[in-house]
């Protein structure tokens, strides 16, 4: 039978593979039971709703599935939820980064669960191994490419000679991209992962202003032409890295060797590198944006929540970061 009833707020990319993924599901034991949508959009069935205070006030909704793009309308139905007692999932990163904190404390005043391992590296379990981690063997640092529209965009460029307009299009074409493509191309979408995976993997609450990000705007096929005549390949690398003196991340371009592990990332997948005194480094690959490697991370959540799995409390702290920029260059 139905265990765990959802309201999904959204009706997008990660919704839509959602709903294919529940009904794909053999136990069948998690219900829509509303979606709510925004007008003009018509209610092509019948769970769908534009009433959200109905939502709220329905005792048989456990969750909140919350798949809207930005950060406020998000901020506003996720804190509403937990006060109304009820759990949120979300895949929505530009709310969990700018409410991070909040969302947390919300969390623990009402007791509910608050679950957003949709937000970074969608098809990887990657803010899931650095909470798992965090417990077990403190991280030293982490790494990694976690934008697929970028990756998909600087590899095309190189692979078929396309210009940045030309993989921008592709990419929107192959639906990696942001609604806003800018968020992609300009490295936001890559800051808010950082500040989320720094709060999974060190605790720490990452403020945007405290590090630096490049993303690939001005890039053009001359540029690629003169990494390729110096044998190297360019990938935007996110970093994060617990110093002596304090934290150092960036956001950046990075031209490679071509037998460099982050080099050899193809396509729209995403790679994340994490360093630990005692497992040393561990390198996921995987599916980072598209509907249904999102909606798998959401559908996880669920099942945990489900199984009344406990959450590893998380408690965030300020932070000083160091500023040398070129530390964070592991590659160059
Ligand atoms: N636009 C994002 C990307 C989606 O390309 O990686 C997943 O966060």
């Amino acid at each position: 039978g139905i265990h765990l009833k959802i309201a999904m707020l959204g009706w997008g990319t990660v919704a839509r593979s959602l709903m294919d993924q529940l009904k794909q599901h053999p136990d069948a034991v998690i219900q829509t039971a509303a979606i709510l949508i925004r007008k003009p959009h018509p209610r092509t069935c019948p769970e769908m709703t534009y009433d959200y205070a109905a939502i709220l006030d329905n005792p048989e909704i456990d969750v909140i599935v919350e798949m809207i793009p930005g950060a406020e309308a998000a901020w506003n139905y996720c804190s509403q939820a937990m006060q109304a007692g009820k759990s949120v999932v979300t895949s929505n990163k530009a709310m969990v980064s700018a409410y991070f904190s909040q969302l947390l404390a919300l969390a623990e005043k009402y007791k509910v669960q608050f679950r957003y391992d949709a937000c970074v590296a969608g098809g990887i379990p990657w803010l899931r191994t650095l909470t798992a981690l965090k417990q077990t063997d403190p991280l030293l640092s982490i790494e990694g490419i976690f934008n697929g529209t970028t990756n998909y965009i600087l590899d095309h460029m190189e692979r078929d000679r396309l210009s940045l307009a030309e993989g921008i299009a592709q990419a929107q074409q192959l639906g990696y991209a942001e609604a806003d493509p800018s968020a992609d191309l300009e490295g936001e979408d890559l800051a808010r992962k950082l500040m989320i995976s720094a709060g999974c993997a060190f605790g720490v609450l990452l403020h945007r202003d405290q590090f630096a990000v490049q993303g690939l705007q001005g890039l053009c096929a001359q540029d690629i032409e003169a990494f390729l005549a110096k044998d190297k390949r360019c990938r935007l690398i996110s970093a994060l890295k617990q110093g002596s003196s304090g934290m150092q991340a960036g956001i950046e371009p990075v031209l490679l060797p071509f037998n460099a592990p982050l080099a050899q990332i193809r396509d729209n997948l995403n790679a994340g590198v994490l360093r630990t005194a005692n497992l040393g480094e561990l390198t996921l690959i995987g599916q980072g944006a598209g509907g249904p490697p999102t909606a798998h991370a959401v559908l996880t959540d669920l099942l945990e929540i489900l199984n009344d799995h406990p959450v590893s409390p998380l408690t965030l702290q300020e932070t000083n970061l160091c500023e040398n920029p070129e530390a964070v260059r592991y590659y160059i």
